[in-house]
């Protein structure tokens, strides 16, 4: 049977204001990660939280907290955020000429390692990194901002990595991340989803976080 789905509030679309109470909500509400996405203004258009911010969460929650990183050079910074208290880290394929170096480097720090891919790259750019991951994040939207819209053929892209990844026995994590809402949710997840990083439709839902967490756990239960 499949385990259960993990939910992944991004937290790019809370009120960066009241960011440790929304965080806090939305881990009552049932999270089981908390998805944080690092910008930098080159690897993205977009700048948006970084190290300090990391380390200030976890006093409002106690879930892994599953760094996206959309950097640049993202081996510069790995150690500084593991001692923030990363537990998954995401490196972007396109960003990383070394990438077996910096998965290794990640695992060596005792925290996950992940590997994110955009719309446009290809699964065959992370086919031979495989055995050697914690997670696979497909990006259904180019990343930089929430609150876009799902690009449908990443549906295909996921059935085809789900495939490759049981082909591989790989017990490495399928993530989709950008696009989901309470509409196409199920259809990610019977696609081969096994965490879905849900930014506005969480944050800026009119219910409120609580609420959105529920519909969302219905929908993929
Ligand atoms: C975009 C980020 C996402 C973002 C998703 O680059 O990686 O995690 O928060 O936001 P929504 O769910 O609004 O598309
Ligand atoms: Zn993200």
């Amino acid at each position: 049977m499949k385990t259960k789905v993990k939910l992944a509030p991004s937290i790019l679309s809370a009120d960066f204001a009241r960011l440790g109470e929304q965080v806090a909500e939305a881990t009552r509400a049932g999270a089981d990660y908390i998805h944080i996405d690092v910008m930098d203004g080159h690897f993205v258009p977009n700048i948006s939280i970084g190290i300090p911010i990391i380390a200030s969460l976890h006093s409002w929650t106690n879930l892994p907290l599953d760094v996206h990183l959309m950097i640049q050079h993202p081996e510069r910074c790995i150690s500084q955020f593991a001692k923030s208290g990363a537990d998954i880290i995401t490196i972007h394929v396109e960003a990383c000429s070394s990438l077996h170096r910096v998965i290794h480097s990640i695992k060596e720090l005792n925290v996950k390692a992940g590997v994110a891919l955009n719309p446009a790259t290809t699964l065959t750019s992370v086919e031979e990194i495989i055995p050697y991951v914690d997670l696979i994040l497909i990006m259904s939207v180019e990343p930089g901002y929430g609150g876009q819209s799902f690009i449908p053929s990443s549906l295909d892209k996921i059935s085809r990595l789900r495939k490759m990844l049981d082909n591989k026995k790989s017990n490495a994590e399928l993530e989709v991340d950008g696009g989901i809402t309470i509409d196409n949710a199920t259809s990610i997840v019977q696609a081969g989803a096994d965490v879905l990083a849900i930014g506005s439709s969480i944050f800026n839902a009119k219910k409120g976080i609580s609420q959105a967490m529920q519909m969302f756990r219905k929908a993929v239960s």
